[in-house]
């Protein structure tokens, strides 16, 4: 079975869900989640779930991590670091990233979080969504594997907007994760 490391600076519900999903379907293993930030709660909550979560402190050791875990797949799931690039390369086709918007609009520098919806908001789109892409050396500009969209209304707020995307990442990560490791793309 392919084995899959998480990579999650923060909440982790996108790195939840993904291991709900692989844990039920049995179709890929999630060996373990990796976490630059001590405190992530990410961390704590594959901890409570006796899924290996390794906290790193440098691009050094995360290299080391991943090889000693000898996965086959990297999933950014709200990680908040730069990748180096030697790993980009290591893991080329098999490193795969979600963002909360339709790219290439809202990507780049600066843009995650909820600056990604204030931008949307602020300018008057009508809809946005999400995109699941490969990872390569230009943030943000690796091949697209699946987009979604969601229609933005007259009333909403950046948090209706926030809820909204998060509900559409976590229908359809964990699937794209999928059809990726079974090389259906
Ligand atoms: C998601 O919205 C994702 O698009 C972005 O970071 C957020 C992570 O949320 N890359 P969570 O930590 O999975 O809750």
């Amino acid at each position: 079975m392919k084995k899959i490391a998480i990579l999650a600076s923060g909440n982790g519900s996108n790195a939840v869900q993904i291991l709900a999903y692989f844990l039920e379907k049995n179709t890929a293993q999630v060996a373990a989640v990796l976490s630059n930030k001590k405190e992530a709660p990410v961390l704590q909550k594959f901890e409570e779930k006796r899924i290996p979560a390794i906290h790193f402190t440098s691009n050094t050791q995360l290299s080391s991590e991943l090889e000693n875990l000898q996965v086959d797949y990297v999933v950014l799931a709200g990680y908040l670091k730069l990748i180096p690039v030697d790993l980009i390369q290591q893991y080329k086709d098999r490193m795969v990233n979600i963002h909360p918007s339709l790219l290439p609009n809202y990507g780049g520098k600066g843009m995650y979080g909820m600056n990604v919806h204030k931008a949307v908001l602020a300018a008057n789109e009508t809809v946005s969504g999400i995109t699941i892409h490969l990872v390569n050396e230009e943030f943000d500009k690796g091949r697209k594997l699946f987009q979604a969209s969601v229609q933005i209304g007259d009333a909403e707020s950046t948090e209706t907007i926030a809820q909204r995307i998060q509900k559409l990442e976590h229908t359809h990560y964990p699937r794209i994760i999928e059809k990726l490791v079974n090389n259906e793309f």
